[in-house]
């Protein structure tokens, strides 16, 4: 009897061990941004000395396929991307029409039959494979049973990187890239011109990469506190370079691999100084002028009213949009000063020959004859929310930083709108209070907490004007960021948070929730060496300004 009653022992002892043989960790579950539905399995898909095949037919299939590969291999695991196989584990791509799904979505399955991916074109797929590589543990081994289907709330999720105040290598601008492709970002702001360095190379125009890509020294500390005359407050040293076209097309490359469009940003007709450094004719008085060494906005700025202005910028224009397949074209139009303009004699006879009132509608022709040349090219410009003012051109979309009014004023007027207020969207304010040892910030304080609260459609919109806001972005102005672990740090995991507004449901949001997910999130940054502010996952709320 005794006998009997250790067997039965030993027995339900097995049966629990088999049980727990493939234990599946709520962990394991804990996907940012957070998908719109997500059925938990029980069971896990067991990868240790297994071959594993990815089977892909089409172009976007094989693309997608190779970079899941590539990240297996960092895994140690090896997977052949391979049109058919009957001998190993599978990870299966399909692509398939799926409406409800649209080019983003797409259904993902993990069972016994191994993994199986759908969606309806290349992006679909991307952000499946990015949904997996968060569905495997730090091990590599293991995948948990799955099923999720996914698709992003808003159709552009920004992100944007100033690369004039700080410049920052090729390969870190791919680092960039990937994180942010990761997290279902789908735009890439590359702000590449600016009153500090002219960073994009245009062959029309040597004078940009031998002049205006330098500055001559750089402010030390907080430009604020610095005595422009005084050269202690200088660090006496020159800074600055560019992106040849051939390092831009190769990053535009790697953004399309990893379904990322790339909008540039030439800045007009403000923050010009570097450009103007270079061909001082194009100011109002003729210079001369030298790239800025300290930070804020200055009056010089493109004249207005000489015709050589447009001549160059159209020079410029048209090597980018050969450059850039991106429909939309950023021509800035933020912070532009009019005193100059006020007296200059070429602005005011251009003011009067197009009849124009004020300096605000010479802004808004200089955008408007912007705009027409672009629209002659077959793209759009997207402005900062000062080409408002003065008069929207016709087909102008607007970015909306100086709170939510631009956006709103825009979307009544029938004009898609991105939304990036700076209470929300600015990356570059502290993200701490509490903190002695945080870097030193432009100002401002924007927690994680406060960007995860973020409703980019302002509830004043009717339901038709609500359709014009396409969506979110974050920006980093980097000022007082000088090198690529800085970026990170402000960064994530604020990126994180941004990317839940942009692609989870309002109703799938939660705070707390998000949190726990960040806890395991932070694993998948550290392995890829993503310096992100760790200390700051919890902080306390807190309503304290540095600014
Ligand atoms: C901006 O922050 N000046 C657009
Ligand atoms: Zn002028």
């Amino acid at each position: 009897m005794k006998k009997l009653l250790y067997v039965a022992l030993a027995w339900l002892l097995l049966a629990a061990c088999a049980k727990e043989k493939k234990p599946v960790d709520p962990a394991d579950f804990h996907i940012i941004p957070k998908p719109a539905s997500l059925t938990p399995g029980t069971e896990v898909l067991d990868w240790d000395n297994k071959k594993i095949a990815i089977i892909a037919r089409t172009a976007d299939e094989k693309n997608v396929g190779n970079l899941l590969a590539e990240f297996l291999k960092t895994k140690n695991l090896n997977a052949t991307v391979t049109e058919f196989s009957d001998d190993a584990d599978k990870i299966a791509f399909y692509t398939a029409e799926d409406p409800a799904l649209g080019n983003e979505g797409y259904t993902l399955v993990v069972d016994e039959k191994g993994v199986s991916l759908t969606a309806a074109a290349g992006a679909g797929l991307f952000y499946g494979i990015q949904t997996l590589l968060q569905l495997i543990p730090e091990n590599g081994k293991t995948v948990p049973y799955v099923t999720i289907t996914d698709q992003p709330r808003f159709a552009y999720r920004g992100l944007h990187l100033d690369v004039s105040r700080h410049m920052f290598p090729p390969d870190f601008i791919k680092k960039y890239i990937d994180l942010l492709a990761h997290h279902k970002f789908n735009r890439f702001h590359w702000h590449l011109t600016e009153d500090q360095g002219w960073r994009i190379e245009i062959k029309k125009y040597p004078k940009l990469q031998e002049i205006a890509a330098y500055r001559k020294e750089t402010v030390i500390g907080h430009a604020r506190d610095a005595d422009p005359k005084n050269p202690k407050d200088f660090d006496g040293k020159r800074y600055g370079g560019y992106y040849t076209q051939e390092e831009v097309k190769d990053i535009i490359k790697y953004a399309a691999d990893r379904y990322v469009t790339i909008i540039p940003e030439i800045e007009m007709p403000g923050h010009a100084l570097a450009a103007l450094s270079a061909y001082p004719e194009l100011g109002c008085t003729g210079g001369p002028y030298q790239a800025a060494t300290t930070f804020g906005v200055f009056d010089d700025v493109f004249c207005a009213g000489k015709e050589e202005t447009f001549t160059f910028l159209e020079g410029v224009l048209d090597e980018v949009i050969t450059l850039f397949p991106s429909k939309y074209i950023h021509i800035g139009g933020d912070e532009c000063p009019k005193d100059k303009w006020e007296v200059c004699p070429h602005c005011k006879k251009r003011m009067k020959a197009e009849n124009r009132k004020n300096t605000h509608e010479l802004q808004s022709y200089f955008i408007q004859r912007i705009e027409k040349y672009i629209n002659s090219k077959d793209r759009q410009i997207i402005g900062w929310d000062e080409i408002l003012e003065g008069g929207l051109a016709p087909n102008a979309t607007v970015m909306s930083w100086r709170g939510e009014e631009g956006g709103i004023a825009a979307a009544r007027q029938n004009h898609d709108v991105i939304m990036t207020p700076t209470g929300w969207c600015y990356f570059d304010y502290y993200q701490d209070t509490t903190s002695e040892n945080e870097p030193l910030a432009i100002g401002g304080y924007l927690p994680v907490s406060k960007v995860y609260s973020y409703e980019p459609i302002p509830a004043v919109l009717t339901a038709d004007e609500a359709k014009h806001i396409l969506g979110v972005q974050a920006n980093l102005w980097t000022e007082y960021i000088p090198t690529p672990e800085h970026v990170e740090y402000m960064m994530y995991p604020r990126a994180c948070a941004m990317a839940e507004v942009a692609w989870t449901a309002k109703e799938n949001r939660n705070y707390e929730d998000f949190l726990t997910r960040l806890d395991t999130h932070f694993k998948h940054l550290d392995a890829w060496d993503v310096h992100y502010a760790k200390h700051l996952q919890h902080a306390a709320d807190s309503t304290v300004s540095k600014k």
